[in-house]
């Protein structure tokens, strides 16, 4: 049997969807009657959809074992949700890197022909096409405000793709950080890290010092100028750390990030909002906060 496009998630991506459906609709109410060209931005994209997940041999190899064990029901995707926001958006912008995956995102266009002309379906990687956008104009100049939404598997964000979405100052930003299927995993309790796994965290966290907060280093039992490092950091800590690296990007971040738990209630990721905008962002946090209530 060919395994399905896009399969993932159990209860945990009802509840990432069912915040974004909710904040998206709370979005456009509060800024339609505003002077703005108002953006959904998806960088993660996907197929639009989510098929059923019934045996363990259907599952995606790009998913782990904690995902797997979870099963789930045909679901409308981010993209699909995002369309049917009333009002909708001006443009949609889609962005895919998988090519299977992005032939079906264009299935989009024919499924809401009424918003076809608002969808931009873009076949690239995430992180380069929306660097560039966001430098790509003054967005508070052009009136120009936007959701985006990152939703990676895995540790696929680097840091300097938030900093650029924060910089717009016009961006909302909703991102799964991958706290449990990612970053617990790559900090193991003696401390010894590959190079290229540091490599990975500096670039998601956007600089090194992660390791000082997560790892005490302690004398050896034989004294001396030897020492070892113990991890100190859980879940929580993490979760704490990267909420206060948010906090140096945006003026505005919800500090009740969501964790999104598996079948067995461990924590895939956790479920961060921002806000740039110097006007719009105190609203915006204290709508996310609302949302993100468990
Ligand atoms: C968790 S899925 C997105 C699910 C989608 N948000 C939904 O609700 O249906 C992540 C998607 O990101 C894509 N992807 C992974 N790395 C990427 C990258 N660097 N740039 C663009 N897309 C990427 C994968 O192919 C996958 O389809």
């Amino acid at each position: 049997m060919t395994a399905p496009l896009q399969q993932f998630g159990g209860n945990w991506t009802d509840e990432k969807l069912d915040r974004l459906r909710q904040y998206l609709a709370a979005y456009q109410q509060a800024l339609k009657a505003g002077p703005f060209t108002r953006y959904y931005i998806d960088a993660f994209a996907g197929t639009g959809y989510n098929t059923p997940k019934s045996a363990p041999e259907d599952a995606s190899p790009l998913l782990d074992d904690l995902v797997s064990q979870d099963t789930r029901k045909f679901v409308d995707g981010s993209a699909r949700i995002a369309l049917q926001t009333k009002p909708p958006f001006d443009r949609y912008i889609f962005v895919e890197r998988d090519p299977d995956r992005f032939a079906e995102l264009t299935r989009l266009r024919t499924d809401f022909p009424h918003l076809k002309e608002r969808v931009h379906l873009v076949n690239d990687e995430a992180n380069g096409y929306l660097t560039s956008l966001c430098k790509s104009c003054n967005w508070i100049a052009e009136r120009r405000r936007a959701v985006v939404f990152l939703d990676p598997f895995g540790m696929q964000v680097t840091w300097r793709t938030i900093q650029a979405i924060a910089e717009t100052q016009a961006i909302d930003l909703w991102l799964l950080f991958p706290l449990g299927i990612g970053v617990m995993r790559m900090l193991p309790n003696h401390g010894h890290i590959p190079p290229a796994w540091r490599r990975r965290l500096d670039g998601m966290f956007g600089e090194p010092d992660w390791y000082a907060a997560f790892y005490e280093t302690q004398p050896t039992l034989f004294g001396g100028a030897d020492s070892i490092a113990v991890k100190r950091a859980d879940c929580t800590a993490i979760s704490r750390y990267f909420v206060k690296r948010l906090k140096t990007a945006f003026p505005y971040v919800a500090g009740n990030p969501l964790p999104l738990m598996n079948s067995t209630n461990c924590p895939l990721y956790l479920l961060c909002f921002a806000a740039g905008n110097p006007k719009g962002g105190p609203i915006a946090k204290r709508i996310a906060e609302h949302i993100l209530k468990p």
